[in-house]
């Protein structure tokens, strides 16, 4: 069967005791930890920034950390995120002047590089980038906020970019960010998707146990 990645986004999380959140959805069954950066600038909210990412590595030794940057510009923060610990890091090609150079940078630093395409942003932005890219993460609502609803159309989105990736000669793994709930990831894994972040459904659950538990019983339907 084919292992679905789950990544909680601790923007949900309650950040009075983050380590101990993180603890507890890594025990529960998360497999990696989604970590929203925002400016105020690319987007209109204001999040967390490499000083969390090191406190949180420093506390949960063995955790990988997906860093998904929406800040603009990005450059000058891959070596800071990268030296802190994130393992991979995505960010917005809007958010760029040179998204190949960007690329590379998040290489050059030793993490694995995404790009992450907002609901109306078209594929052909993927077209000469492929060879460069260890995710693309579709958002699948307008980024900035947790707690917002999955936007129908990204299904047919999904799909699209499963097919492009199949049909590629890389392993590129397809993140779907927004939304997710018990409720539609079924619908979700159907259309192609390999890795699910999700936010509110498992921090605002009273068991983080017994929601991932049932998000995998989702994903074996
Ligand atoms: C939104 C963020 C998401 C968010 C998801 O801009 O990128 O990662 O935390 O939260 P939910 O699952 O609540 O939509
Ligand atoms: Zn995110």
């Amino acid at each position: 069967m084919k292992k679905f990645l789950i990544l909680p986004s601790i923007l949900s999380a309650d950040f009075s005791k983050l380590g101990e959140e993180i603890t507890k959805v890594l025990q529960a069954g998360g497999d990696i930890i989604h970590f929203d950066v925002m400016d105020n600038h690319y987007v209109p909210n204001l999040t967390i920034g490499p000083m969390v990412l090191k406190s949180i590595k420093d506390y949960n030794i063995n955790v990988q950390i997906d860093v998904h940057l929406m800040t603009s510009p990005v450059d000058n923060l891959i070596p800071i995120f990268a030296d802190n610990g994130a393992n991979f890091i995505t960010f917005h090609p809007e958010s760029t002047n040179h998204v190949d150079r960007t690329l590379a940078l998040i290489k050059h630093y030793g993490c694995k590089a995404g790009l992450a395409l907002n609901p109306s942003t078209p594929l052909n932005i993927l077209d000469y980038v492929m060879d460069k890219l260890d995710v693309i993460l579709l958002m699948s609502v307008n980024p900035g906020f947790s707690c917002q609803l999955f936007i129908p159309s990204i299904l047919e989105k999904i799909k699209k970019v499963r097919k492009r990736i199949d049909n590629s000669m890389y392993n590129i793994l397809l993140e779907v960010d927004g939304g997710i709930k018990i409720s539609n990831i079924g619908s979700i894994a159907i259309a192609g998707a390999d890795a699910f972040v999700i936010g509110s459904e498992i921090f605002k659950s009273i068991s983080y146990y017994k929601t991932i538990k049932k998000i995998r019983n989702k994903l074996r339907e």
